[in-house]
């Protein structure tokens, strides 16, 4: 089988070494350049998270503001690009949108594509972070047939986001400051997570030296999958199909049934045989949002928290190591801030494209980079002869 060792699924290959993110899945740990996530989710905010993620140090004073100073001149998109939207159908999902928007960015910006130039990755990176937010938000107006919203940059990152999401014109709207914050802090929980799989994609997209926007299509694309960015789509499908507290017994047992598909979403992580510290913060900031929308009593907050119960003290999940992840709460907590599930892998992939970016970056930097290039373990016909088609 060659001098290359068979690892289906990467559980034991570094694909690079990488100074952004640290992860201890034994002890559920995660830190981003060092500072543990939940300081930074409890105390910074996700611009601030960007910078570090980018450079490598917290800013200062005037560096964070000359930052997002930067960041608020790039939320614009060109008014040409809004007939992109419109040559999707009415009900496009708006994951669909938005990876192809995405790679669309680079028909706009061909003129500072070159990955060599340092400024031109800077300029990208600055367009990245900036516009996401723009096109999520028009990928959601578009497929509920609303206008859009232009970006008002006197606002922050988060709450901008959220205006553009759900004012409409004409009308009065005040974002609230818990769910700027929230919305501020979901950002942060999903800003980097090291070698995921749509990091991965990034990474290896990148290493043949396409763009940057292109390389983020392919993120997105990749974070679409149930598996990874959709499962905080399927946490809330499933514990609305769950519905009441006297059904969690059944679907605990369909998840241990081998012989069903069904798994238990937002439960479980590759890396994490812990709780997912992200998690801890996420049920918190799930707690604020339904109490601030008056949802507390939130029948599917007592499905999450009693099937979260169950799980974690069933033998199944503790020999197993399986614990709610990132995503458990997160859906719970989107819906009650007013997004449709459709939008939950959006607002995913929106917070995510820094890590991405930053990821593609450090990997551009590296002088030891070369094209990322997997073997395989061939195991097809040995060599035979053609046969004509008369012959078979
Ligand atoms: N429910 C029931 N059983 C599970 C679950 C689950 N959610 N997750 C893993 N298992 C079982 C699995 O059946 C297997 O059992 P056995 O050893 O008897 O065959 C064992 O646990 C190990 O699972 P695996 O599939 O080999 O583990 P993996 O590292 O390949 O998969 C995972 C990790 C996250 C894909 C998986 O745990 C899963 O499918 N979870 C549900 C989806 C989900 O919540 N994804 C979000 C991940 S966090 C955000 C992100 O990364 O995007």
């Amino acid at each position: 089988t060659g001098h290359f060792t068979l690892d289906p699924g990467f559980t034991s290959t570094g694909s690079c070494e990488s100074q952004i993110t640290f992860i201890d899945g034994e002890k559920g740990v995660l830190l981003h350049r060092g500072y543990p996530i939940d300081q930074l989710a409890e105390k910074s905010d996700f611009l601030e998270v960007c910078y570090l993620l980018l450079n490598g140090e917290l800013p200062t004073a005037a560096e964070l503001s000359e930052y997002k100073h930067t960041i608020t001149n790039h939320t614009m998109i060109h008014t040409q690009f809004d007939r992109f939207f419109d040559g999707f159908r009415r009900d496009a999902h708006p994951m669909a949108i938005v990876t192809g928007a995405i790679g669309a960015l680079s028909a706009f910006y061909h003129d500072s594509l070159d990955i060599n130039n340092p400024q031109h990755r800077l300029i990208s990176a600055h367009r990245l972070i900036a516009k996401m937010p723009t096109i999520a938000a028009r990928a959601h107006k578009y497929s509920i047939g609303q206008p859009f919203i232009s970006p008002r940059n006197d606002l922050g990152y988060a709450a901008n986001f959220l205006r553009m999401c759900f004012a409409v014109p004409a009308e009065d709207y005040q974002v609230q400051e818990v769910m700027a914050r929230a919305m501020d802090r979901i950002f942060i929980l999903h800003a980097d997570h090291e070698q995921n799989a749509s990091t991965s994609t990034v990474r290896l997209a990148g290493s043949s030296g396409a763009n940057p926007f292109a390389c983020m299509a392919a993120g997105i694309a990749c974070l679409w999958g149930p598996s990874h960015g959709g499962a905080n789509e399927a946490a809330l499908t499933m514990l609305q199909e769950i519905g009441t507290v006297d059904r969690i017994p059944e679907y605990i047992a369909r998840a241990k049934d081998k012989s069903d598909p069904f798994r238990l979403m937002g439960f479980g992580h590759r890396v994490y045989k812990n709780y997912d510290p992200r998690a801890t913060v996420m049920q918190k900031t799930c707690h604020e949002v339904l109490d601030a929308v008056g949802a507390h009593n939130d029948p599917l907050l007592q499905v999450a928290v009693e099937l979260e119960r169950i799980a974690l003290e069933d033998p199944y999940f503790v020999e197993k190591k399986l614990y709610p992840n990132i995503d458990f709460y997160s859906g719970i907590t989107l819906k009650a801030m007013g997004f449709p599930t459709e939008m939950f892998t959006v607002l995913f992939a929106l917070a995510r494209t820094v890590g991405w970016v930053a990821q593609w970056q450090e990997m551009i930097e590296d002088p030891t980079q070369r094209i990322g290039r997997p073997r395989q373990i061939y195991t097809g016909a040995a060599k035979r002869d053609y046969l004509p088609v008369n012959k078979r």
